[in-house]
């Protein structure tokens, strides 16, 4: 790694409409108030290329996409962001906030396209140089429930990034049982919280496992 990593890296992790963009953006808000310095970034995104890159990720007219293809895209966005704003920020002694990292492409790519873990740990290699999350927290929620609530957000806001919510249920159910797995295989820096109860209750949790970590 090029730059020395001084700050924190904590990344927010589940399926979807688990409450992942809730919680980061409570925690971020919650930091501040303690006068920490926090980058929010979210992928696939995080930069003015990588938001190029997730249009065509998430475009649904996209259906011939490989998943070859959707995980080096991926990549391509994350590695963007991992040298053009995370390494930056925790060289300067940041907390930076990621929606979603390398954890979500293991799941989606590595699991639930059927590429494999190996392959993903190889371009993760290329591209995030050795960077790993301090803390990642998973929002757990039942599949049925997360979509229900994804369908109300994207009806809301006119959503048209939807190519991956907009696969089969038992896709989604892939994910979620991916994650499970995510938390019990790495206790120590993965975290599982239970994303059904209200935003209050599920936030307690995640400012918990933080402040476990900043002490
Ligand atoms: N704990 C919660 N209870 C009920 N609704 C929630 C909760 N957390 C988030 N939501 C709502 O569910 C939808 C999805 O939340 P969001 O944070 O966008 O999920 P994600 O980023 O994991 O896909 C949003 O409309 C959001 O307002
Ligand atoms: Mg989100």
């Amino acid at each position: 790694m090029s730059t020395i990593k001084r700050g924190l890296f904590i990344t927010f992790e589940g399926p979807e409409g688990s409450g992942k963009s809730t919680q980061l953006r409570r925690i971020a808000a919650r930091l501040r108030e303690e006068g920490r310095t926090v980058l929010e970034t979210a992928e696939p995104g995080g930069t003015a290329i990588g938001m190029q890159i997730r249009r065509v990720l998430l475009d649904s007219k996209n259906l011939e996409m490989r998943p070859t293809t959707e995980l080096l895209l991926m990549f391509a966005a994350r590695a963007q962001n991992v040298d053009e704003a995370i390494l930056p920020a925790l060289s300067r002694g940041e907390i930076v906030l990621c929606d979603r990292f390398t954890d979500s492409s293991l799941v989606y790519q590595g699991i639930a396209r059927g590429l494999g873990s190996e392959v993903v740990y190889e371009v993760d290699r290329i591209a995030c140089r050795g960077l790993v999350p301090d803390l990642t927290i998973v929002v757990d929620i039942a599949t049925e429930l997360g979509l229900e609530r994804v369908h109300g957000r994207n009806r809301k806001t006119q959503h048209v990034e939807t190519r991956i919510d907009e696969q089969a249920i038992g896709f989604h159910r892939k994910v979620r049982d991916a994650y499970l797995q995510l938390a019990s295989d790495e206790p120590k820096r993965v975290k599982l919280v239970d994303g059904s109860r209200s935003e209050e209750n599920v936030e307690k949790d995640v400012w918990n496992a933080v402040l476990a970590l900043l002490n």
